[in-house]
């Protein structure tokens, strides 16, 4: 079929206004949130509805033409971006945007893929629930691609990543099919999880239209603090203090090194750090509670003191009210943006087992700034969950683009071979996409690698979903 055919067709299914064939239209939906991927594509559809879907997923499967299925395009893999042959199409899955049902008794909410978190979020503390899932991408991401992704994001420390917190979805699969898996069970042992292969399959396997979520109290008091920590062992020290003595209250631990905070300063100078004499490093805790807002304050001072005569902390703030708590958070999530506005930058998601952490950055530090004299290491993330984003920028002065032209692959180099010595994962939660594509089969492993290739053939044969993303067939 020729693609003036396939595009008539298309119109057919979902209207012409749907489906976006100039330049300047497809444009916004081509290029990666960090610029660092743009392709090109046939078209830029945007269905309303599952059955839709299948109708585009079968009319391209009969004319092989892949499909590149796209949220809030926010992800940093370059996943939802079509590659540069111009033979794909997007399909967006912003107008499936209604939350179908909340399930109150079950304590669960059924949205289509195409809900933007932060909205899911608002509806579900309308009806006085917490959905925790958290990013500072909230405000525009979708529920289906922080699904596609395995997102992780500031709360996987107590209620864990977007896995987690899903219990059933419904997906077309690459024949044009739907599964109508919206079940939302919290036990359902009928033989293999058929939710949790397209959970972090990165549009690879399946394109998921909606999804049934778990919903929790919405606790009464919040207390966060940001600390200064001298080094990283006394850091991982504090965590298991808290992790000890506030258990399941504990639901955030976000480390942020100097060089990141003076990085979110320069181009931020509102959310400059509060601690005084930028210490090593700064820790951003926040607990939550459903009994009073007395008991957890109790217990976060008594907490602090103890951090404070062990010496693993030298300096704490208490923020004294949301609009203070709003504010450290609001530091945290604006270095990633701070990074965006200093230039193009190399990025590495990786976790480590905590107990290799500290070596991990000493050894990688050394080893960064012997080779690149000046290099900028933004050093920040989700301590309490083993999660680094070593990301680098170039010495200052330097041009980025032409820095990482040059250097990207060496610095990719150097950081997975010290994730690998550690025991660590080159994706905590960012996942694969077309960027960490070429070091996947060497970090998972062979076998692994071929159970993932097997997996992919059995779903998509024709390889007409997502492909050469995740794992090459
Ligand atoms: P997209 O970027 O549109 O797509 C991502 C992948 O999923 C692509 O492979 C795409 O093909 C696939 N996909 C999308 N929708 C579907 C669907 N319905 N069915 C099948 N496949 C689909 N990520 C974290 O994990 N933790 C963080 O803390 C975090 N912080 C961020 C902060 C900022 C400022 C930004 C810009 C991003 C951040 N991210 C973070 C990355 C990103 O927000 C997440 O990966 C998010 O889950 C992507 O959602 P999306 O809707 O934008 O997906
Ligand atoms: C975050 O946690 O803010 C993002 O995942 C990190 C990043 O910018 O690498
Ligand atoms: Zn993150």
């Amino acid at each position: 079929m020729t693609t003036e055919l396939l595009i008539d067709e298309l119109k057919h299914i979902i209207g012409s206004e749907f489906v976006l064939t100039a330049e300047e239209d497809k444009s916004p939906f081509l290029t990666d949130w960090r610029k660092r991927f743009t392709g090109k594509a046939r078209a830029v559809v945007l269905p309303s509805n599952a059955d839709q879907v299948a109708a585009i997923v079968k009319a391209c499967a009969k004319s092989n033409v892949p499909i590149v299925p796209q949220g809030g395009n926010t992800g940093f893999c370059g996943g939802a971006t079509p590659h540069g042959s111009g033979t794909e199409i997007v399909l967006s899955l912003k107008r499936l945007s209604r939350v179908r049902d909340i399930d109150t008794a079950n304590q669960t909410m059924t949205v289509e893929a195409g809900c933007i978190l932060q909205s899911i979020q608002e509806k579900a503390a309308e009806h006085g629930y917490l959905f925790p899932l958290s990013l500072g991408a909230e405000g525009s991401c979708m529920i289906g691609g922080n699904l596609a992704t395995n997102a992780g994001g500031t709360n996987v420390l107590r209620y864990g990543n977007t896995r987690d917190l899903c219990l059933g979805l419904e997906v077309v699969t690459a024949q044009g099919e739907i599964w109508h898996g919206l079940k939302g069970l919290r036990k359902d042992n009928t033989g293999y999880d058929l939710r949790d292969l397209f959970i972090g399959s990165e549009g690879t396997l399946g394109i998921i239209t909606a999804a049934v979520l778990k919903l929790y109290p919405l606790p009464v008091a919040q207390w966060t603090t940001l600390v200064a920590t001298p080094d990283i062992p006394s850091t991982i020290a504090l965590l298991n203090l808290f992790q000890q003595r506030a258990a399941s209250l504990l639901t955030g631990f976000e480390m942020m090194t100097q060089e990141s905070l003076d990085l979110c300063a320069k181009h931020f100078p509102q959310m400059a750090n509060p601690l005084q004499g930028k210490p090593p490093f700064t820790v951003l805790i926040e607990l939550s509670d459903h009994e009073s807002e007395d008991h957890v304050r109790q217990l976060l001072e008594r907490i602090l003191e103890t951090a404070l005569e062990e010496g693993l902390v030298s300096d704490a703030i208490i923020a004294s009210n949301l609009t203070q708590a709003n504010a450290f958070w609001q530091m945290r999530e604006h270095i990633t943006l701070a990074q965006a506005q200093e230039g193009a930058n190399l990025k590495h998601d990786i976790t480590i087992p905590l107990s290799g952490l500290d070596s991990f950055m000493q050894k990688t530090d050394a080893l960064m700034r012997q080779r690149y004299p000046g290099i900028r290491i933004i050093n920040f993330g989700h301590l309490g969950d083993g999660n680094l984003h070593y990301n680098i920028a170039p010495p200052e002065g330097v041009d980025p683009l032409a820095f990482n032209q040059a250097e990207e692959v060496p610095i990719h180099e150097l950081v997975y071979e010290q994730v690998e010595l550690h025991g660590g994962s080159i994706s905590a939660e960012h996942g694969v996409g077309q960027l960490k594509l070429s070091g996947l089969r060497a970090h998972r492993g062979a076998v692994a690698h071929d159970l993932m290739k097997s997996l992919k053939r059995a779903l998509d044969p024709n390889n007409i979903l997502n492909p050469n993303k995740v794992v090459l067939i």
